[in-house]
Parts: C-alpha cells; structure tokens; sequence
C-alpha cells in the first residue's frame, strides 16, 4: 500500500458538508490500486478564529508542510471579515508555499443545460497566477474619516512571476489544441498590463506549437459568454484569473462543480487543492452542496501525487453520475450532498 499523507483543512460553511464525502470517495477511489490516504484534519477557519483570534495557529506552514498536499475546503462566515479569512488563511498557505499558479479547468456535461443560450460545448483552462498582481498587501488608508479619505493598493507584477506563469501555461496549451489567451488590459492599465502582454509574448515565442493571442478582459468576458468554444487554454494575472473561472463556471451551470489546483510545480512545497467556490452561507447546514467541485480538486490532487490512472477513473466516475441526472438542486436536481458521494462510489465500480 502506498499511503499519502494530506492535510485536510475543510474550514467553514460548505466545506464542512462536501469534504467529508470528497475524502470517502478518494478512500474508495484509490484504495483498488493499492493507494491510500492519511488525513490529518485541522479544525482551522473562521470558528478557529472565533475561539482563537486567528485562522490557524502560528505553527500551521509548518504543519502543512510536512504532509503531501493540501486539502481545502472552503474559508469565509458571516461572523468574520473576509479580510480576515482569506489573509488568515487561504492567501498565507499560497504565498508561504509558493503556490503560484491556480490551475481551474471547466468544462461542460451533457444533460446539463449551460446558463447560456444553445448550450454550447465549453472545455478550458484557466491558468491564473496566484501569488502577486493585483492581490498584494501593498498599500493604506489614509485621512480616515474625513472628506480626502482615500485608499491605495499597489499590483505587483514581476518578470520572473509572469515568465513562470507563463510558462507554465505554455506548456498546458502546448498539451492541448496549442491556442492560448492571454487576459489583459493594457489599453486602461498602462504600467502593469503593457509589461504583462511583452513577457508573455516573449515567453510563449519559445513555444512552436503555441499561438498566442492578447485579448482584453472585457471583450475576452464577452466573448466567453457568446463563443465559449474559441477558448481553450488562458493564462491571466491574480484577479482577472479569479472573475474569468466563476464566469467560466457559472457558465457551465454551477460554480459548485468547478475545482481548482494551488500549484508549486517545482515541488518544493505542498500544493493544494480546493473547489473554486466559497463557503456558500445561504446553503450551508442543509446537505444540499454539490460536492463535485471537492471531489474533482481530489482527482487532480490525484494527478499531482503522480496517480493519472485513478484520477481519471474518477473522473469518469462522477462524470457518469451528474450525466445520469443524479445532481444537487444547484444543477436542477433534487439530490444530497451525501447521495451524489454515494453514487460516485457506486460508480467507481463500473468504470
Ligand atoms: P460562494 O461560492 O460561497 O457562493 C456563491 C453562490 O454559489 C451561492 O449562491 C452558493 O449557494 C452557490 N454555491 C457555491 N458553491 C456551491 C456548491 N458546492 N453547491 C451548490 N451551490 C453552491 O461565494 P460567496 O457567496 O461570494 O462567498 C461566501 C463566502 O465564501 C465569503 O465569506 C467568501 O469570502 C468566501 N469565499 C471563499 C473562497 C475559498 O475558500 N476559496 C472562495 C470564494 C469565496
Ligand atoms: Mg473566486
């Protein structure tokens, strides 16, 4: 038997609901190929942070970064800022661990009906940078309370973050149809974005089957919802990464099936694997949550653990179960949290 050991942070809301069933499936998953998992669960989150004034406790990197991979839930109460929850936590396991690429593929199934018009076929990457850009912790208030208050937030974007991210996505078009998009907006960010599209077009001429194509975040949000089939692989910075994958999602038919990898692909560190939603409050507490979006981050912690043969078995696991209609009120039906798990281990079975 071959034992990963993973650190399961599963946080608040949601997360509590979807991760449980996640790790059974992946138990279930993995254990007919002699692998098997040793969950090490950490009570971290925003109750955490109630009963301790912090989201995890100092040692926490520490911690982590003695298991295998990372994973997460979903972080975020009503009770606390998400300032607090996502610089407490979520953000400081990324940057401490170098996580610097998000990796978020999507892709529609048949049976259920895209938000848009024609339900167009969509299947595509986002490859979002994760650690600078425009979430920096750069910047201040200042005259607080008076009539010139103001706020400053400074982006932060390096040559050596952009030729990484870049790169990498280079390489993940390279794998595929070889088309990648590159988000920017260097017509109303002057300093940034300019820098953006000459390090990207410098890093990805390297690249011989790549074509690359520069294309501004606002046209390129439109075209998503009106040609989603023209996109395939796009690379983008911190935030337009992050707006592009909810859009990307919703636009499939529900963000709870999107997953997303935190990715050190130099594997100094743990990485870490996450849904792309939050921890949903207004569902929360009601066994209804898709946990697909858990379960397919589980396949590609799979992927990462360097097990491709059970991640995809898994993945034509749960394909098959939200394509039989055995889906969560989110995607029209009217199954549990616990009876989509339930099925995907059925199904595990049979494929
Ligand atoms: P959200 O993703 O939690 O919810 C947005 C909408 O999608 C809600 O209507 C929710 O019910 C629905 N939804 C999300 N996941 C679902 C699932 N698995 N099944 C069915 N429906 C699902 O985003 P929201 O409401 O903006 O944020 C809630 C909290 O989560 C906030 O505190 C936010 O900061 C935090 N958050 C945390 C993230 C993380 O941990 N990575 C990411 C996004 C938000
Ligand atoms: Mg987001």
């Amino acid at each position: 038997m071959r034992t990963h050991t993973i650190s399961v942070l599963a946080g608040d809301g949601i997360g509590l609901e979807v991760m449980p069933v996640a790790m059974q499936v992946l138990d279930a998953a993995a254990e007919p190929h002699g692998v098997g998992f040793q969950w090490r669960e950490h009570p971290w989150g925003s109750d955490y942070y109630l009963a301790h004034g912090r989201m995890m406790p100092l040692d926490a990197i520490d911690q982590l970064a003695q298991t295998d991979a990372v994973f997460l839930g979903a972080v975020g109460s009503p009770e606390v800022s998400d300032t607090e929850t996502l610089w407490g936590m979520l953000i400081p396991i990324r940057r401490e661990f170098d996580q610097y690429v998000n990796l978020r593929p999507i892709r529609s199934f048949s049976g259920i009906a895209s938000s848009l018009a024609g339900s167009p076929e969509i299947d595509m990457v986002i490859v979002r940078e994760n650690v600078e850009g425009e979430y920096s912790a750069v910047g201040g208030r200042s005259y607080r309370g008076t009539p010139y208050e103001a706020a400053y937030q400074q982006a932060l974007f390096s040559r050596f973050g952009i030729e990484r991210i870049a790169r990498f996505a280079a390489e993940v078009a390279a794998s595929r149809s070889g088309r990648l998009v590159s988000a920017t907006k260097s017509n109303g960010i002057i300093h940034t974005m300019p820098f953006w599209d000459e390090v990207v077009a410098e890093v990805v001429a390297e690249f011989d089957t790549v074509v690359l194509e520069s294309v501004l975040i606002d046209a390129l949000a439109a075209r998503m919802v009106r040609r989603p089939r023209s996109l395939d692989v796009i690379v983008a910075s911190n935030l337009f990464g992050d707006i592009l994958s909810d859009l990307a999602a919703g636009a499939v038919g529900s963000i709870g099936i999107a997953p997303s990898a935190n990715l050190d692909p130099e594997r100094r560190h743990p990485s870490m694997f996450e849904p792309v939603h939050g921890s949903a409050p207004d569902i929360a507490g009601q066994g209804i949550a898709n946990p697909i979006g858990q379960i397919w981050a589980g396949a590609m912690m799979l992927d990462h653990l360097g097990h491709p043969d059970i991640a995809r078995r898994l993945e034509a696991a749960f394909t098959a179960v939200i394509e039989s209609g055995l889906v969560t009120p989110d995607l029209g039906g009217t199954a549990t949290t616990a009876e989509v798990g339930a099925a995907v281990i059925e199904r595990l079975g049979s494929v």
